[in-house]
């Protein structure tokens, strides 16, 4: 028994979490502010990380409760460090310092988009096969990557604009709908007609890049069409939501596999992982397994959104590889998955 607590605060979920030798979730607490941050369309970075004060220490005793263990029994304290906002990772830096510090345990700094990535293999005995194409898609994030081996990353592309969750929360905002924008949309579209409008795909052929802000302007003119028209002719005639919410999660998915799929065939991956907040998206998951040939292995959908049982997941794998932060960790809010001039 090896147990990692893992801490998560880079961007509005306050998560703590014990997992045992990398894979078993012991106990996974998430305090989510979605609620808080909804009546701004998204997060409002002050406000996050003073909710981070407020819940970090009842989180911890959440988690630490429901695993029935101290935190003596931790063999090491793992954190996210970046990227994320830098006032909130602030909060799970600091209490990662002063509990490993307190319990004297070694502190692993974690990389949020690697944690995402680990998610896969938390709760299953999966084997893992490399090289494999992973595609992390999240409300920050779209980045595409060949995995050779753990911790070892080729960035293959990424998004130019904005990134996919951040496009469905800017749509969802856009069609007057709630946040986080894609469980939203994803529940409008049930009764849309994803065929209803033809909506722009970015293929950037040649690369594996991403770019969703062409998209997202041309669901800004689609709504404000719809209104002048109302405004002209007078009527009730609504937006159509369904519609545009299908039709847009159509368009989205249509590149996020394609892209994928060719990824996969070029590098020769032996599997594709989802990670990420976007990879909870039922169209998303049922395309990438029809469309993509090797197995497509995705987390639960609770496990794709943020939470600290994937921090402790990759705590793990650093902790036998000898990896460890010092006292002087700080935090990195651009950090990113593959620094740009490497290639492993
Ligand atoms: O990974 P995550 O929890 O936080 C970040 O690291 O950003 O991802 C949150 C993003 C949000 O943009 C949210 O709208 C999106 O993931 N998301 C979804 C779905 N569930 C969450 N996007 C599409 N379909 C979903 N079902
Ligand atoms: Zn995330």
């Amino acid at each position: 028994m090896t147990y990692v607590l893992g801490i998560e605060t880079s961007c509005d979920e306050t998560a703590v979490a014990v997992v045992n030798d990398g894979r078993e979730i012991v106990s996974n607490v998430v305090a989510s502010q979605a609620r808080i941050h909804e009546r701004y369309g998204g997060v409002f970075p002050e406000i996050a990380s003073r909710q981070h004060i407020l819940h970090i220490v009842p989180v911890l005793e959440e988690a630490l409760a429901q695993a029935d263990l101290s935190l003596e029994e931790m063999e090491a304290v793992a954190v996210t460090y970046g990227p994320g906002l830098a006032g909130s990772l602030l909060i799970g830096v600091n209490m990662a310092k002063g509990l490993a510090l307190a319990a004297g345990l070694p502190l692993i700094a974690i990389n949020h988009l690697e944690a995402h990535i680990y998610a896969n293999w938390l709760d299953t005995d999966r084997e893992i096969e490399f090289p494999l194409v992973c595609l992390i898609a999240s409300g920050g994030h779209t980045n595409l990557v060949l995995m050779t081996d753990h911790g070892k990353y080729r960035a293959l592309g990424q998004t130019l604009d904005d990134a996919a969750g951040e496009a469905f929360d800017k749509v969802a905002r856009l069609l007057g709908l709630g946040y986080p924008g894609g469980p939203e949309i994803q529940s409008a579209a049930k009764d849309g007609d994803a065929s209803a409008f033809d909506l722009p795909r970015a293929w950037l052929k040649g690369t594996y890049d991403f770019s969703f802000s062409g998209l997202k302007t041309a669901v800004l003119y689609l709504v404000r069409d719809y209104d002048a028209k109302r405004e002209v002719a007078g009527g009730n005639d609504g937006v159509p939501v369904a519609d545009i919410a299908a039709s847009f999660q159509a368009a989205v998915v249509e590149v996020l596999v394609e892209k994928t799929n060719l990824a996969a065939k070029e590098n020769a991956a032996r599997q594709v992982l989802l990670a990420g907040g976007v990879a909870a998206n039922a169209l998303l998951r049922q395309q990438m397994a029809e469309r993509v040939s090797v197995p497509v292995l995705c987390p639960p959908p609770e496990h794709c959104t943020d939470n600290a049982a994937c921090v402790a997941a990759v705590g793990w794998f650093k902790l036998g590889s000898g990896q460890r932060a010092g006292w002087d960790l700080d935090v990195v809010p651009g950090l990113q998955l593959v620094p740009q001039d490497s290639t492993s």
